[in-house]
C-alpha cells in the first residue's frame, strides 16, 4: 500500500530516500568521541597484523561494495585484497590459509552461493567477518564475526540502501584497520572519521536536489545502450550504477574502465550512445577528459559526473551531474545515489515494474 512505501509511488524510491538515515544509523553507534569502536568482533590487534591477504566474496550488488572496497582497503590497510564472485570462488581450488581474512558480504544473510563461498572457506581455515542487514540469518551465524549494516528492511529487489549502508561499513572497517597497522597519523585518522559523519548528509544533500536527475532521465529514457566509464573507485561505482539501470530499466548498459575502452569496446560506440563518464578522481580527471574526447568523437552523447569545483567538466559533457566536495575515498558513497536515482527514474518513465522487475529475486536461495 501507499502507506507502506512512506507516501513513495515505489518502494525502491522509499529506500532510497532512506539512505542518510541508513547510513547514519549504520556509522553513529561505532563511533565514540572519535574513535571507531567495533566492540562485538573477536578480531585481535594480532590477528589483524597477521594477515597476507583479504578475499571478498559475494554475489550481485553486494559483489560490486566488494570491488570499491578493494580500492579501499589496499589504500589503508596496505593488505593485498582480492574480490571474486561466490559462486566462482569455490570452483576454483581457492589458495586460502588461516593468514587470509575472508570478509563475506550480503543484504539478506541467504544468498546460497555466498553462504556455500563462505562455508568452503571456513573449511580451508581462513577468518571470517561478514557484512550483513539481516540479524541473525545464516550468513551471520556461520561467520566468525559479523558487522550489522542497520539499514532496515529493503523491500525493493533493486538494493540501494544495503549497498550504500555495506559501503559505509568499507570506510568503518578500512580506517580501523589502517589505525590499528599503525597507517595513519593522528590528524589523517581525525579527519577520515569527521569525513565519515558527514556523509549522511551530504548523501541528504544529493537527494533534495532529484529534479535535475529527473529532467536528464527525461532525455534518455529511451536510450538502447548506455556505457559508464570511470577509473579506479569511480570505475568500482560505476559496476553498480550500470546495474541498477539495466536490471529496472532493461536498458542494455556495461560499465568500463575507461583506459580499457579503447581496446575494444570502443567500436560499440556510435551517434547518439549515451555514454555516462564518471570523473570524481581529481588525479585522474584529465585523462578521464580524454576519454570522453574519445567517445564524442565517435558520435557519443556524454552525461558526466564530477564534484562541484570541476566544473570544466562543461567544456566537453554535453551534460552533468555534481556532487558535493569530500575525501575523495569516500566520494564513490556520494557518485552511487544519482546513478539510483538516474535509473529509478528511467524505468519509472519506461513504465517498468520497479519493485519486481522480472527474472529477478530479492535474495536467490538455490545456487
Ligand atoms: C540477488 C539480488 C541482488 C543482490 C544479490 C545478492 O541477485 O537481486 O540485488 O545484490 O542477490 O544478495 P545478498 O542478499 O547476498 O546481498
Amino acid at each position: 500500500s501507499a502507506a507502506e512505501k512512506g507516501g513513495y509511488q515505489h518502494f525502491m524510491a522509499k529506500e532510497i530516500m532512506e539512505q542518510p538515515k541508513a547510513v547514519r544509523d549504520t556509522i553513529s553507534p561505532r563511533i565514540q568521541d572519535g574513535k571507531i569502536v567495533l566492540d562485538n568482533i573477536t578480531l585481535t590487534a594480532e590477528q589483524i597484523k597477521g594477515f597476507s591477504k583479504i578475499f571478498i566474496l559475494a554475489c550481485g550488488s553486494a559483489y560490486h561494495v566488494g570491488m570499491v572496497a578493494k580500492y579501499i582497503l589496499e589504500k589503508f590497510a596496505r593488505i593485498p585484497v582480492e574480490v571474486d564472485v561466490a559462486s566462482e570462488f569455490r570452483y576454483r581450488h581457492p589458495i586460502i590459509d588461516d593468514k587470509v581474512l575472508v570478509l563475506v558480504i550480503s543484504q539478506s544473510g541467504e544468498t546460497a552461493d555466498t553462504l556455500a563461498a563462505l562455508r568452503e572457506a571456513k573449511k580451508l581455515g581462513a577468518r571470517t567477518l561478514s557484512i550483513v542487514n539481516v540479524v541473525g540469518s545464516s550468513i551471520a551465524n556461520d561467520s566468525d564475526d559479523v558487522i550489522y549494516t542497520w539499514a532496515g528492511p529493503e523491500i525493493a529487489v533493486a538494493t540501494t540502501k544495503a549497498y550504500s549502508t555495506q559501503l559505509a561499513v568499507i570506510y568503518l572497517l578500512a580506517i580501523y584497520f589502517a589505525d590499528l597497522l599503525g597507517n595513519l597519523s593522528k590528524e589523517d585518522y581525525a579527519y577520515y572519521v569527521s569525513q565519515l559523519q558527514e556523509l549522511p548528509d551530504k548523501i541528504a544533500e544529493i537527494l533534495s536536489n532529484k529534479e535535475h536527475i529527473q529532467f536528464l532521465a527525461s532525455q534518455f529514457f529511451n536510450v538502447k545502450d548506455v556505457f559508464f566509464i570511470g577509473r579506479n573507485l569511480d570505475y568500482a561505482m560505476s559496476l553498480e550504477g550500470s546495474l541498477k539501470l539495466k536490471e529496472i530499466s532493461y536498458i542494455h548498459s556495461d560499465a568500463y574502465a575507461a583506459g580499457e575502452l579503447k581496446h575494444g569496446t570502443i567500436s560499440l560506440v556510435e551517434d547518439g550512445t549515451l555514454v555516462v563518464a564518471l570523473a570524481t578522481q581529481n588525479k585522474l580527471f584529465d585523462k578521464m577528459m580524454s576519454n570522453v574526447k574519445e567517445v564524442k568523437a565517435r558520435g557519443a552523447v556524454v552525461l558526466g559526473l564530477t564534484t562541484e569545483k570541476n566544473t570544466k567538466i562543461e567544456q566537453e559533457a554535453d551534460h552533468t551531474l555534481y556532487i558535493p566536495e569530500m575525501c575523495e575515498m569516500m566520494l564513490p558513497s556520494l557518485a552511487v545515489v544519482p546513478l539510483q536515482l538516474f535509473a529509478y527514474y528511467v524505468a519509472s518513465m519506461k513504465g517498468c515494474d520497479i519493485d519486481k522487475p522480472r527474472n529477478l529475486a530479492k535474495s536467490v536461495t538455490v545456487e
